[in-house]
């Protein structure tokens, strides 16, 4: 239904103007329909040095606004069908979700050529910057800050999966897609690639969106979408955040190689120290680094019915690095199991085919 407004608003540009202090007032969402002119005013005219970097849908611009807000817009690149309906459902998805972890959005726009979405600016970036990007150096990620990272985002991912109603699958979860508050509190981004899924539905059989490196097996494979998919995901995540590898390597030759291939010598010889980020210099807490890397293990099971939820990831988490440690689960393998690793070996394969996403972050840290 709110859906059926939205697109109502898209089609009717000058009615829209008007309406809009109507529809602001009839809502019950927070958010506020922006005019071209405040955003414009706001990035300086989309100026290249307000670029805060690009993703697939567009390019996300600094800005301030009158009142003195910080903000972040989102500039979509062209309005395509399949862009017009990213941004309605990025918009619609947003727009009902309000949680600590998740990016909150301020508003949009929508008139003409131009779609832009307004969030709040975080002024500590993405965990990509810093595992990976212009901000690896300063090392401001110490090992409680990760672990209270990995726990925040995996709370928003219990709101998604649980809590929303209906239940959101998220479908990007990565580095880039998890953004840091002044506070260096987890705010999980961009919804544009979520579904929502009706009461009842076990999973849906979709097209394969996402980012290589992060996707489950039964989503690259053959669409299946699940809230397991993101537990995948996230899994790929913690080892990511406590090693600070890249999802998928280019080793010498050419030949690539993912984080789960990477970690899976190292626990089997019980090598931990050698998994950690030698930027933390030793300064780590190990019965916490060995409980986050078998949740990770569990996440990134083959078979999507042997991962836990996300609830379990968070009360293990909170369980295996908080004062009192509770055991994680041991890896049962049973003969299913190989089935999936049969096919799992061919994903993978699959995947380091693939060109590996640039994340050499050219951009501007304001
Ligand atoms: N609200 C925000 N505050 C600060 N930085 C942001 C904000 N939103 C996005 N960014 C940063 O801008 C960059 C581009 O984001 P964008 O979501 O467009 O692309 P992406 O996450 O890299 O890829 P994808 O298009 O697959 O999501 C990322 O580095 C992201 O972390
Ligand atoms: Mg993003």
């Amino acid at each position: 239904m709110q859906f059926k407004c939205f697109s109502c608003f898209l089609c009717d540009k000058e009615q829209s103007e008007i309406q809009n202090e109507k529809e602001k007032k009839k809502r019950d969402y927070p958010w506020e329909i922006y005019t071209l002119k405040e955003l414009l005013r706001a990035t300086n005219n989309f100026h290249q040095d307000n670029k805060i970097g690009e993703g697939g849908f567009g390019s996300v611009y600094w800005g301030r606004t009158s009142k003195g807000v910080e903000i972040a817009v989102k500039r979509l690149k062209m309005m395509t069908a399949k862009a017009e309906m990213e941004f309605a459902v990025e918009v619609e998805v947003l727009g009902r979700v309000r949680h600590k972890n998740l990016l909150g959005l301020r508003g949009f726009y929508a008139g003409g050529e131009e779609r832009l979405i307004v969030y709040d600016y975080m002024p500590n970036h993405s965990l990509l910057n810093h595992l990976h990007g212009q901000l690896a150096k300063d090392c401001l990620l110490d090992w409680p800050r990760r672990m209270s990272i990995a726990i925040g985002a995996a709370e928003g991912l219990v709101y998604l999966h649980h809590e929303a109603n209906p239940h959101i699958i998220h479908r990007d979860i990565k580095a880039s897609n998890v953004l840091l508050d002044s506070e260096f509190e987890a705010k999980v981004a961009d919804f544009g690639f979520a579904k929502l899924i009706p009461e009842g539905v076990s999973h849906l059989t979709t097209r394969v969106k996402g980012t290589l490196g992060y996707l489950a097996p039964e989503y690259a494979m053959w669409g299946k979408v699940s809230e397991s998919c993101d537990v995948y995901s996230f899994g790929i995540l913690l080892l990511e955040i406590v090693s600070a590898k890249k999802p998928i390597e280019k080793l010498q030759g050419g030949v690539k190689r993912d984080i789960v291939q990477w970690v899976t010598p190292h626990v089997q010889k019980g090598n931990f120290t050698h998994i950690v980020d030698s930027k933390l210099k030793g300064r780590f807490d190990l019965e916490q680094l060995k409980s986050v890397i078998m949740i990770a293990i569990r996440c990134t099971e083959s078979n999507p019915e042997k991962r836990p939820s996300m609830v379990e990831v968070v009360e293990w988490l909170k369980g295996g690095i908080g004062r009192r440690k509770k055991e994680i689960p041991n890896l049962i393998h049973t003969n299913e199991d190989d089935k999936y690793e049969e096919n799992y070996g061919e994903i993978r394969r699959t995947q380091s085919k693939l060109k590996i996403p640039s994340d050499d972050d050219k951009l501007r840290i304001r």
